[in-house]
């Protein structure tokens, strides 16, 4: 299902709002979070709301998508840095009740089939929010990853560095590596909610409109799941 709004404003609202429904309607949900600056006004929102009609999110669950390899937690442009800035510290969910991927891990590989099976031991995710790439990866799925894949190393590839370099002070000391959820541990999801806004997305969007299930672009994936709503501003929408 496609949902369309005049700003990105309203695309984030409506998205922040399907998220407060699921943990209304399951006060015990699994939640799979993304980062990214679309996902900024989603978590304000939902931290607005939550303060003015608080629920208790005491036995909620979270995932996260992915995390830099070599990035502490404490690494201002690490994704745990990111979520607990814009919505963890913000929020009462148990420290012990968040997870994300560890960029410093010693074992990786070790830690990324435990990350797989942490989910598989909540019985998989209710609800997973997405972002999408401009070259359409999901999490840091970057194109040609396996429709199968489990959480997982991956090497980012140009267009991903340089589209994330903006948010480091030079372009080299953008990660080369990342650990991402797999493509697989996505489709699981019972839900799924990917949002894009601004016009840097339309070309992504259309893309992904046209195509069938390809692993060049690895968000077509998620044309094979029964449960998926691609939320959109007018700006994203724009070449569909
Ligand atoms: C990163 C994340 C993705 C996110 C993408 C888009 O690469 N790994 O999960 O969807 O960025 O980010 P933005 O919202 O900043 O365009």
């Amino acid at each position: 299902m496609y949902k369309i709004f005049n700003t990105a404003g309203e695309a984030s609202e409506y998205t922040a709002r399907r998220l407060l429904n699921q943990i209304r309607l399951n006060p015990r949900a699994s939640l799979g979070f993304a980062t990214g600056s679309t996902m900024e006004p989603v978590y304000r929102f939902l931290v607005k709301c939550l303060k003015r009609d608080p629920l208790d999110l005491s036995q909620l669950t979270t995932f996260n998508l992915d995390e830099y390899i070599g990035l502490s937690r404490g690494h201002a442009q690490s994704y745990r840095y990111y979520m607990q800035h814009h919505l963890f510290n913000k929020l009462s969910i148990p420290e012990d009740k968040v997870n994300l991927p560890d960029g410093k891990a010693t074992d990786v590989s070790r830690a990324c089939h435990a990350y797989s099976e942490a989910i598989e031991a909540v019985g998989g995710l209710d609800f997973q929010l997405l972002g999408i790439g401009s070259n359409g990866h999901i999490g840091f799925n970057e194109p040609y990853t396996c429709f199968f894949s489990r959480t997982h190393v991956v090497e980012l590839s140009e267009q991903t560095r340089l589209d994330n370099g903006r948010f480091f002070a030079n372009k080299k000391d953008v990660p080369t590596q990342a650990i991402t959820m797999g493509i697989q541990d996505i489709l699981d999801a019972k839900e799924i909610v990917l949002l894009a806004t601004g016009s840097k997305k339309a070309a992504v969007m259309a893309d992904l409109y046209r195509s069938a299930a390809d692993v060049a672009l690895p968000a077509s994936a998620l044309k094979q799941h029964g449960n998926v709503t691609f939320v959109l501003d007018r700006e994203a929408a724009s070449l569909l």
